[in-house]
């Protein structure tokens, strides 16, 4: 169902028959929304975010491409979020079930202006699906047309920002033991110790080459939100904490305690396309209740 959003965008609702919902701007192929089936919402967004090029909408889920953070020359997580998509009439088969799912499929091509700064012939193709339960997963292709014969490179994160009820309450598990960069370090190279990660000041963090699976535990909420990936090594945890907070001015002085961006990501090893070749990329995220146990 495409209707009018805030300030009058496009965006498409997606309603799954046991009442979970999602919503997806054609601004950035943004998912705004995420609710389970009793209506809560699952994603946070800025109570001031702002719905209006140029900036990316604060919350939901941007996609980072074709530049991860300020990893190469194009502006921060690249322009993708920040461009209009359409919605793709004819797209090719997905591998992807879509039987009793609601899903939309997106396309983003290159403009004669976003030639201008990455001079590559791409098509993006995004499908957003609501499964049966309520879970939200988002599947990518990136293909190389190859209309000037040449390789590109990239780097991408799905860059999703959870609605939890107090972050110092809040547990990652999944990551223990792993090496990250800390980006709050000139991104040097530390390995994580044995505990699962717990929050009490900024944290910008690319954990790589993770396991497929990532829980985080919201203990006040009783929930845990557990993220399959598929084809992206990296995980991102990114907290602003109090100071950064302040800094961000579409971000509410106090929103860092009800957020945390756990972001599935290809960040240390960028993909390289052939003309003709395809990438995929999927992120998957549901949620249990809270007695749910890691390591299965
Ligand atoms: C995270 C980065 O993914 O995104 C952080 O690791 C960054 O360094 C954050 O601050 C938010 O970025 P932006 O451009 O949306 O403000």
């Amino acid at each position: 169902e495409l209707c009018k959003g805030i300030n009058g965008l496009d965006k498409v609702v997606l309603r799954e028959v046991r009442g979970s919902s999602a919503e997806v701007y054609l601004y950035g192929a943004h998912v705004t929304s995420w609710k389970n089936d009793h209506g809560d919402e699952l994603l946070f967004v800025s109570s001031k975010a702002i719905f209006k090029p140029p900036k990316a909408i604060r919350g939901g889920i941007p996609i980072c491409f074709p530049q991860f953070g300020s990893h190469g020359t194009l502006e921060q997580h690249g322009f993708a979020r920040n461009r209009f998509w359409n919605i793709d009439t004819s797209p090719p088969p997905f591998p992807t079930n879509t039987t009793n799912r609601a899903f939309v499929d997106l396309i983003l091509k290159p403009s004669d202006e976003d030639s201008k700064i990455w001079p590559h012939s791409y098509e993006f193709r995004l499908r957003v699906t609501l499964g049966p339960g309520g879970d939200l997963m988002l599947t990518s292709r990136i293909r190389n047309t190859g209309l000037d014969g040449k390789p590109f490179s990239f780097t991408f994160a799905y860059h999703t920002y959870f609605s939890v009820s107090d972050i110092s309450e809040v547990r990652v598990e999944g990551l223990e033991t792993l090496d990250y960069l800390d980006n709050l370090k000139a991104r040097e190279r530390f390995t994580e110790q044995g505990d699962s990660i717990t929050f009490e000041s900024e944290m910008d963090k690319v954990y790589v080459s993770t396991p497929t699976k990532i829980a985080i535990l919201d203990h006040e909420k009783k929930r845990t939100f557990v993220l399959r990936k598929d084809g992206l090594p990296d995980a991102v945890v990114w907290n602003p904490w109090d100071k950064k907070a302040k800094s961000i001015p579409d971000l509410g002085d106090d929103d860092y305690k009800h957020m945390l961006c756990v972001e599935a990501a290809c960040i240390e090893k960028s993909i390289t396309l052939k003309p003709g070749e395809e990438w995929k990329g999927r992120q998957e995220l549901s949620t249990v209740p809270s007695s749910y146990c890691s390591g299965q």
